[in-house]
């Protein structure tokens, strides 16, 4: 059974741009008309780029933001006409955002937003201290939250979002600003709760963290779903190519062609920095690194790095969207 649908959802913002008394108003299209269902159970993730629209959806589907078109429902509420009971079935997790009050200990910060969500004390007091066992962190119900670290305090928020016992949890960069150490516990965390039965949508950069947790994952870049497909099924989809990467400051148009007529290879990506020309090319599994250096031998080019990769999540997005992500955080940044 699907417990969110999203049907062509649509968001866009205005700002104004441009020099002081000449600004003009521009459209941003932050989510342009973007259809998914997740069943429940299931982790599900939004994966894509800075400014992509990721918690622009999330957003939406936490009611906190009203769409400008199409229709979303979770457990069969709309989001618009039954913002309430949306609330009721969800929580979600936000980056960035004062979730907790910093001068409350642990208890008093989970007891005040129980009764915000209308709990009972009782239940409070025996929900609270099985969350803390379960993040592992009972021994920290009376500190002060300023004093807890920024992995501990991801796991009070997580505490608190749980507390009303959710059936669907949002989780927007859920890892974001935790040491390694940290955001693989997360990861733990996040798959014992799904393991309790709770629906899951999370937002990432990361293509491991959406790999390693999700069945299945949106990339979502422009407003715009670019693929969706069990994490797995996308890398599968380059999985045929191998990724090679040079360094060198002795390449040309002959070399290149060359190349790629040689390797059957795709050229992905070539670009110059620092006086150096840095091409990646898409190649055959079978392709070895002996083949490169004597093809790059026959040609008197000196490489200063080489290497042959598997495909990475940039490399699924050039192949999905024709651009870097690097450079659509330059676009969006200028
Ligand atoms: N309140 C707002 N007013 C105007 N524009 C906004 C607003 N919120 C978001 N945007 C714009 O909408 C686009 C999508 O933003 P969103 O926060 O959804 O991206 P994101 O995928 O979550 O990015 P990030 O990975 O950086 O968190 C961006 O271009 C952003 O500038
Ligand atoms: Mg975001």
């Amino acid at each position: 059974m699907n417990i969110i649908e999203v049907d062509k959802l649509a968001k866009y913002f205005t700002y104004k741009k441009g020099k002081p008394f000449r600004k003009k108003k521009v459209l941003s299209k932050a989510v342009d008309g973007v259809s998914f269902s997740i069943k429940q159970g299931e982790i599900f993730s939004l994966l894509g780029p800075n400014g992509a629209g990721k918690t622009t959806t999330i957003k939406m589907l936490a009611t906190l933001l009203l769409p400008l078109s199409g229709r979303a429902s979770v457990k069969g509420f709309d989001i618009v006409k039954n913002d309430h009971d949306v609330r009721r079935v969800l929580t979600a997790v936000l980056p960035g955002e004062r979730t907790l009050f910093w001068k409350l200990n642990v208890r008093e910060n989970l007891h005040y937003f129980g009764s915000l969500y209308g709990l009972k004390r009782s239940y409070v007091n025996e929900k609270y201290n099985e969350l803390l066992k379960f993040f592992g962190i009972e021994d920290k119900r009376d500190t002060l939250v300023e004093k807890l670290s920024t992995g501990e305090r991801q796991k009070v928020v997580l505490s608190r979002a749980l507390l009303p016992d959710p059936e669907v949890v949002l989780l927007d960069e859920p890892t974001l600003g935790l040491d390694p150490v940290a955001a693989i516990s997360l990861r733990q965390m996040i798959k014992k709760i799904a393991g309790k039965g709770k629906t899951i949508l999370l937002t990432t950069h990361y293509m491991y963290e959406a790999d390693e947790l999700s069945s299945r994952v949106a990339i979502i870049n422009k407003g715009k779903i670019v693929c969706l497909d069990h994490p797995s099924k996308l890398k599968q989809s380059l999985a045929a190519k191998k990724i090679v990467r040079i360094t060198t400051n002795t390449w040309n148009d002959s070399i290149n062609g060359r190349f790629i007529e040689k390797f059957n290879a795709d050229a992905v990506d070539m670009h110059r920095r620092n006086e150096e020309f840095h091409v990646n090319f898409k190649c055959g599994r079978s392709l070895s690194m002996n083949d490169i250096t004597d093809f790059l031998s026959e040609n008197g080019v000196k490489a200063s790095n080489m290497s042959l990769d598997e495909p990475s999540l940039e490399d699924v997005f050039i192949e999905k969207t024709g651009k870097s992500i690097e450079e659509e955080e330059v676009g969006s940044a200028g």
